[in-house]
């Protein structure tokens, strides 16, 4: 990567504020998106849009897990199960509202949604298994958005800083079934 010029301090931090408010005036229907918006566009969105099916694939996953929870650790376990269901759906709204900033359109199209997802929709059949499904939902959630963070970088840091939050939940969702996955199999 190329070094950034050694700033002078005589000048102003912003280059040029004349020109950044004529460039501002310019486009004004772009709303948030300004020319100096430095990643590809179009990548962003798509992006977004493919994180945007990972929520909504996550929130269908763990809400089947909610109400077939059965066994003697059901109660507490379909309460969790919830839990991280209105968090994945609380992720879902931040990224499609993202995408409207970036004037992109959220696609909550359920045609091709699997296919958009990283994370992939197993019921399961025991607790056990649906813990562990929804463990590695997360784990994969956690790769991938990992690499859309590098992909924002300093190129787009307000999409990467909301990433950088949606993936710090998700690993304590990971943790979380990491933790009852333990306690489940144990005493199976
Ligand atoms: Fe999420
Ligand atoms: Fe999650």
């Amino acid at each position: 990567m190329a070094t950034a010029p050694t700033p002078d301090p005589k000048k102003p931090f912003l280059s040029d504020i004349q020109e950044i408010r004529r460039r501002a005036r310019q486009h004004i229907e772009k709303g948030a998106v300004t020319e100096n918006y430095k990643a590809d566009l179009t990548t962003s969105i798509r992006v977004l849009n493919e994180a945007l099916a990972t929520e909504i694939v996550c929130v269908l996953r763990y809400k089947r897990h909610h109400y077939m929870a059965k066994g003697i650790h059901a109660k507490a376990v379909a309460e969790e199960f919830l839990e991280h269901a209105n968090e994945e759906q609380g992720h879902a709204d931040q990224i499609a509202e993202r995408i409207v900033q970036l004037n992109g359109e959220p696609n909550f199209n359920p045609e091709g949604l699997l296919m958009r997802s990283h994370s992939e929709y197993v019921e399961g059949q025991t607790l056990a298994d649906m813990i562990q499904e929804d463990l590695v939902a997360e784990r994969i959630a956690i790769d991938s958005y990992s690499e859309i963070i590098r992909y924002f970088g300093d190129k787009d840091p307000t999409t990467r800083r909301l990433m950088e939050e949606i993936l710090a939940k998700e690993e304590e969702h990971a943790d979380d079934m990491s933790t009852l996955l333990a306690h489940v199999g144990k005493e199976k």
